[in-house]
């Protein structure tokens, strides 16, 4: 390689951990003689890619972001007054430089590890205390996909609270004409394969009697317009159903609150408050309920409870309602969401607070009605006279008025060829106005319009008014500085683990190195200020982005079409099994509904496959972790006519590289079924092998796995899908794909046609920077690492499921169940103890209850693997010391994990170790100790006592008292 050879690689030595040295010593302690020959003994010679990828050659850091750069000024950015749904907001600059630009918020994993998670679960309980408030409903969820697949989540929760399995009696979901129509694409999408009947119309005429689950307006609606719902929420409850407003939070400071008027449930998106357009997303949508439904609320809810020395600390609530314990009779696949953008919409009310939230409502209220009076002063008409941000104006004919929009570079919505709606957002400044007046000026006269800064919004009728009080916490009426706010949010950072403390070795996780230059350009206003509606000539720079990824997932995949839209992993499945039943269904073949899921599946598979109309029927697993094909061969058979397909994970989530897979795959395939891939295990598939040339017809990838989008504490994701061409005119739509704006069957399974489109730049500056050679080598190091990770815990662990010649993929499965026997351990005081070595605890009790699942990625260092193995060995010696009788069973380090520094320094100290062995265990512990702030978290105790939102002050006062 000569010296600008080695310029343009040098992003693979910054992504992949091992150096060659280290490469060698790591060969050496598996017993290999180099990394093809591992690799060849790893992944079975029938399914191996013979040629090399056809992508792009590396760029250097530098290059790409040059590169990254010229592709965002083919993006125009124009000032938006779109809304739908979306607006341009400012994010405040603490937020943005300490949360959404900084590794230590956006390389978090979910919080399921509570006791080094405080600081986002705090704030993710902000996020809830917050949606709640302002919709005046107790229980909110911490985030959701976006606002249509949030409304979509409320029409099934409703249809489920009334209809049983085999028994529809209430199958009608009333869908007022005013929705925005994304939301009301999803809806259709959602309800066509469980059997809801959506039935359109204006919610003042309509009928609603006992066939009827639920209805949905929107709060201020479509058009702008704010309606008064409380009679029509009445004759919904009479007739025994529920009713879900899609709402604003802005627009809630000065509205009177869903809850308030009645409603059941209420959804929308968080993002105006402070989270960019950024094409589409990410960004949070909220979910909010009464009481009734907190138990079958989707997505994760936050809560408080104690820790083991009693004192308060919060962990995710309720997690039996989860698809991961429910499965197949779950009601949502909801897993990743939006946490990230959750935190930061949080943020912005923290910071904002009651009063400047509402400042900033009334001025957007202020400014839209000066808009509104100077365009009716013109001669034009308004739909309402009741409007918060946004109106809609009725003219002639848009042209003339489109036409000044653009030389003016203004975005406005244009319903169809006589209607035109404009939003304002907190971006807009009184100077601005006259441009956008402008607009519907003839070109003599000059701008006037009149604005008083004293002005009070003059449209929001006086009985829907907002009385109530909000967000009446201490949290959000404290950090008004920036000192302040900056150490708040810092103090928060500094109670969680993430990826720049120590490698988290999730298992089918993949928290691998989400680089800085791969984020860098997320925050470009090129990238950040483009509205998802805005017109294709003004983002071509995202064309080019979306074309490109997608050729290059198709390539990597050895399949033909994708779909960027799925916005999970979860969404992805649930998109993929949609594409499998319009196939189907294409052919006549309405029957097929059988969908074979391995009992080893992750629990969104069973979950999505319910939500896409399908029957589960679980196929065996072998004792060597294998799908056990006789047991498949006979359910193929036995469901032949009604096969729809098969959901397998590759590698298996045992971290094993079938060498049945093929058989398996024709099996399905004879018997007429499709075979969907989830893509979640792609590290160890990229360059050496394909989901297409397994047998797959269609599979998600996690491009926050394999991809470098960080977890962000619990989202964003995505979760793209690759078809074989057969599939491709069964990939979702969407109404801005469509002509006609038809909102029927477009299949669509976002709000946003790409769905968070922002956040495929980092897979795209992943596969650029690391380029063709560089892709295959990071899974060619993934399965290395996992390898090394392996040999040096063989000796005193038991691993499970490993290939036929004694190697694991990926990822490999440690089994801890025997020290229950021995010692009275369980898996989760490992999980535990390991935070007292500043390690996250792999994934736990998937897919073996009693087991860890330990992924290292690619991305780690020899020293970083060797750190963590010498944990855990440490760890097993002190198990040692409990199965010979040296440490009690009881009250061991193992038991009283982990250890907070207050524990520690306590003047009490009556445990049968030192505070040393407790706290700092190892050597290196001293030199970089992270410490849990909260002792064990009790689990049941916060559960029968639910608590999701900030504690009322007087719970602080008794806490001091
Ligand atoms: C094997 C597997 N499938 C599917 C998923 C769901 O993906 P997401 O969380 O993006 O919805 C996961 C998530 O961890 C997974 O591990």
């Amino acid at each position: 390689m000569n010296l600008f050879e080695k310029q343009s690689s040098e992003f693979i030595a910054r992504h992949i951990g091992p150096d060659e040295h280290a490469t060698k010593q790591m060969l050496k302690t598996i017993g290999e003689p180099d990394l093809a020959t591992l690799v060849n003994k790893t992944v079975p010679p029938a399914i191996r890619m013979q040629h090399e990828l056809n992508l792009p050659e590396a760029m250097s850091e530098h290059q790409y972001l040059q590169h990254i750069k010229e592709v965002s000024h083919q993006n125009k950015v124009y000032k938006n007054y779109i809304g739908q749904g979306y607006y341009d907001t400012i994010t405040p600059s603490v937020i943005l430089r300490n949360v959404f630009e900084n590794p230590g918020w956006y390389t978090q994993y979910t919080p399921y590890q509570a006791e080094i998670s405080q600081g986002r679960l705090e704030s993710l309980l902000n996020f809830q205390t917050m949606v709640s408030d302002l919709t005046a409903l107790p229980i909110a969820n911490a985030s959701l996909l976006d606002e249509a697949t949030a409304a979509a989540e409320a029409m099934t929760m409703f249809f489920n609270t009334l209809n049983k399995q085999d028994h529809i009696t209430h199958p009608k979901f009333f869908v007022d004409n005013d929705i925005f129509p994304q939301t009301k694409d999803v809806l259709y999408t959602r309800a066509k394969p469980i059997g809801i009947e959506i039935v359109t119309g204006d919610y003042k005429k309509a009928n609603i009697d006992s066939t009827y689950c639920g209805a949905i307006v929107q709060y201020p609606n479509d058009k702008g317009s704010i309606e008064d719902y409380r009679g029509f929420i009445d004759q919904v409850h009479a007739a025994g159903a529920f009713v879900v407003m899609a709402t604003d939070l802005l627009a809630l400071t000065l509205l009177t609150p869903p809850g308030e008027l009645g409603a059941d449930c209420a959804i929308g998106s968080a993002q105006r408050f402070g989270v960019p357009l950024g094409y589409g997303g990410p960004h949070a949508a909220f979910f909010a309920s009464k009481d009734d439904f907190k138990r079958s609320m989707p997505g994760r809810i936050i809560g408080v409870s104690v820790d083991a020395n009693n004192n308060r600390a919060l962990r995710m609530a309720l997690q039996t309602r989860e698809q991961h314990i429910k499965r197949e009779k779950a009601t949502s696949n909801i897993c990743t969401a939006q946490a990230l953008l959750a935190n930061m919409a949080a943020m912005y009310a923290v910071f904002h607070g009651p009063d400047g939230l509402k400042n900033i409502a009334k001025r957007v209220a202020v400014l839209t009605q000066t808009v509104a009076g100077a365009v009716e002063e013109l001669g034009f008409e308004l739909i309402s006279d009741n409007y918060f941000d946004t109106i809609t104006i009725k003219t002639n004919d848009i042209s003339p008025i489109k036409e000044k929009a653009e030389r003016q570079q203004i975005n406005l919505r244009y319903i169809d060829n006589k209607y035109i709606s404009i939003s304002i957002d907190e971006t807009t400044l009184t100077e601005d106005l006259y441009d956008l007046i402008n607009c519907f000026e003839n070109d003599k006269n000059p701008v006037t319009f009149d604005i008083d800064h004293d002005d009070e919004p003059e449209h929001i009728p006086s009985k829907l008014s907002r009385t109530s009080s909000f967000l009446t916490h201490p949290v959000f009426n404290t950090h008004r500085s920036e000192s302040q706010m900056m150490r708040y949010i810092k103090s928060l950072e500094n109670k969680d683990l993430s990826l720049n403390t120590s490698m988290i070795t999730l298992g089918s996780c993949t928290m691998k190195l989400n680089a800085a230059s791969e984020m860098m350009p997320l925050s470009w206003n090129h990238w950040s200020k483009i509205h998802p509606f805005a017109p294709a000539d003004q983002t071509e720079g995202y064309k080019q982005i979306v074309d490109d990824l997608s050729k290059y997932l198709c390539e990597i995949t050895a399949l033909d079409a994708c779909s960027l839209q799925p916005n999970s992993g979860a969404q992805g499945e649930y998109a993929g099994l949609l594409t499998i039943r319009d196939y189907h269904e294409a052919n006549g073949e309405h029957h097929r509904n059988v969908m074979l899921i391995p009992i080893s599946a992750h629990g969104t598979n069973p979950a999505s496959a319910v939500m896409a109309g399908m029957k589960v029927v679980v196929v065996k697993a072998l004792e060597n972790g294998y799908i056990d094909v006789n047991d498949l061969k006979a359910k193929a058979t036995e469901h032949s006519l009604n096969l729809a397909g098969i959901m397998i994970t590759y590698p298996s989530t045992y971290g094993v590289y079938e060498e049945t897979v093929k058989e398996i795959t024709d099996i399905i395939h004879q018997h007429g079924g499709q075979v969907y891939m989830d893509g979640a295990n792609m590290n160890a598939q990229v360059g050496l092998t394909a989901p297409g040339l397994i047998g797959a017809d269609v599979c998600h990838l996690n491009l926050h796995k394999t991809f470098a989008i960080p977890h962000g504490g619990g989202g964003p994701g995505m979760g793209p899908i690759c078809v074989k061409k057969h599939l491709a005119k069964h990939l979702p739509g969407h109404t801005t794909f469509n002509i006609q704006h038809s909102t029927i069957n477009t299949n669509a399974v976002s709000a946003a046609p790409y769905g968070s489109a922002s956040i495929l730049l980092i897979s795209y500056g992943y596969i650029r920077m690391l380029g063709n050679v560089g892709v295959k080598n990071a899974t060619e190091y993934a399965i290395l690492n996992a390898n090394y990770m392996r040999a040096r815990l063989q000796k005193d662990f038991d691993i499970l499921y490993l290939g036929t010649n004694g190697t694991c993929a990926h990822e490999f499965i440690v089994d801890l169940r025997p020290f229950k026997k021995s010692a009275e351990i369980e898996a989760e005081d490992v999980a535990k103890r390991l935070m007292d070595y500043g390690f996250h605890a792999p994934t736990m009790s998937f897919p073996v209850p009693g087991t860890i699942m330990i992924e290292p990625t690619e991305s780690e260092d020899k020293a970083e693997l060797d750190r963590f193995c010498d944990a855990l060995l440490n760890i097993r010696q002190e198990i040692r010391d409990i199965e010979e009788g040296k440490m009690d069973k009881k009250n061991n380090a193992l038991k009283n994990a982990p250890h907070t520094q207050q524990s520690v320094v306590s003047s009490e100290w009556n445990k049968p170790y030192t505070r040393e062995q407790a706290a700092f265990p190892m050597y290196y512990v001293t030199q970089n100790k992270f410490w849990p702030s909260v002792a064990r978290v009790n689990n049941t105790y916060g559960d029968r006592n639910l608590i999701c939102t900030c504690e009322p002050i007087e719970s602080y006062m008794e806490a001091e008292a």
